[in-house]
């Protein structure tokens, strides 16, 4: 028998409705075979062994709801299970401080409660329910270019001694600084910016380093995505949008034999298009040269649930969290950020991320 996994989450969106509809998914049809990319135990502990005992958001469709209810609030639009065929929790959603406010794009669709309270106070709340919910990982899906908020939720975990696993650019895990700070207080911390089960970032990693492995020379190479729910319109806003390019772009770079100059190369999310939801869809496009200096190119489309594709991975990211702690572990927990996340404080091949973490879980 394994502990309960008590976790509090951040940024109550489509990512987490994503989660919680999935697990409640796999409850009602205990058949169908879990496909998240570690599916089976972790160490013991399965995905039915998560308890979601708290969230924190600013929108005023999800503060002071139960979290059962604030995973269907506006603007969320996963809607696998439907709301009234969830369970009932009594897990509530609390405020998170504003911040970097809203990003401009967004501003029509998340409308935040009106607080008179302090960043400070804030804080003491934040962490008197962690206290009183028994939160030991805070996990993190806030919108790209949360930086400052993602500073305050870091330093939550390292005043509360809670695990932190990070899933979007805003660099923690992958930062010297804090890197140091969770190292010296022992807490595990995973990040920054999740990888998708099948996303864009892994299929061209992988054919990136495919063609390098055999021996081609890669001359430039593109990455657009396109997709319709509040992220990808969020992502409009340049100015928000700068760690999220450096941790898509480094992402490619680090597979490569020979890193491309900066005009050679292009990874980006690239636009809005309403009617497309969370249907994602990337176009890839490599251009190299082999034998003789023969030219040769590839394109790739690949049409994916962007919400599916984050929760089958964040599953792993709580369990191995929750593994580091169970164990004593902290700091950036290096392989299974390696494995998981597209930042890492210390990029591998994906082949070696999966064996450093397969390690990991078996206490090599
Ligand atoms: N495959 C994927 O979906 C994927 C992959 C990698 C990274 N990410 C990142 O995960 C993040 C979440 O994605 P999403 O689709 O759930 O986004 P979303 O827009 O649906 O949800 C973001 C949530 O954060 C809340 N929020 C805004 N400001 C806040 C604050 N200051 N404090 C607390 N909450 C705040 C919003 O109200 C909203 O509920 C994004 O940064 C995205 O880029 C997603």
């Amino acid at each position: 028998m394994v502990d309960r996994i008590k976790v509090g989450l951040v940024g109550i969106g489509n990512c987490f409705s994503g989660l919680i509809q999935g697990i409640e998914y796999y409850r009602k049809n205990p058949s169908q075979e879990v496909t998240g990319i570690i599916h089976d135990k972790l160490a013991g502990y399965g995905i039915h062994d998560i308890d979601f005992v708290c969230g924190f958001d600013v929108g005023e469709t999800k503060v002071g709801k139960p979290l059962n209810e604030a995973i269907y609030g506006y603007p969320n639009m996963v809607d696998w299970i439907s709301k009234n065929d969830m369970p009932k929790t009594d897990a509530k959603v609390y405020e998170s401080p504003l911040l970097d406010g809203v990003g401009i794009w967004v501003e029509n669709r998340v409308k935040p409660i009106s607080s008179t309270k302090t960043t400070e106070q804030i804080a003491d709340e934040v962490k008197q329910v962690i206290k009183d919910s028994g939160v030991e990982i805070i996990v993190s899906y806030l919108p790209v270019g949360s930086d400052k908020v993602t500073e305050f939720w870091a330093q939550i975990c390292l005043d509360t001694n809670t695990a932190f696993v990070n899933c979007i650019p805003s660099f923690i895990a992958s930062d010297e600084k804090w890197a140091k700070k969770f190292e010296e207080k022992n807490i595990p911390c995973i990040g920054d910016d999740i990888k998708g089960q099948v996303g864009a970032t892994i299929v061209h990693r992988t054919l990136a380093k495919l063609c390098n492995d055999r021996g081609t020379k890669i001359e430039k190479t593109y990455q657009i995505n396109v997709g319709g729910n509040t992220d990808f319109l969020n992502m409009k806003e340049q100015d928000r949008l700068v760690s999220k390019k450096i941790s898509k772009t480094e992402s490619v770079q680090s597979q490569l034999n020979e890193r491309l100059d900066d005009d050679q190369i292009y990874v980006g999310p690239s636009d809005f298009i309403p009617f497309l939801g969370n249907t994602k869809l990337m176009f890839m496009r490599i251009e190299g040269r082999q034998w003789a200096n023969i030219p040769y190119n590839m394109e790739v489309r690949l049409e994916v649930d962007d919400k599916a594709n984050s929760a089958g991975i964040v599953i792993d990211a709580i369990r191995l969290a929750k593994i580091a702690l169970d164990r004593g572990i902290g700091g950036p927990i290096k392989p299974a950020s390696a494995y998981l996340m597209k930042h890492p404080i210390e990029q591998t091949s994906d082949i070696a991320a999966k064996t450093a973490c397969e390690k990991f879980v078996a206490g090599q």
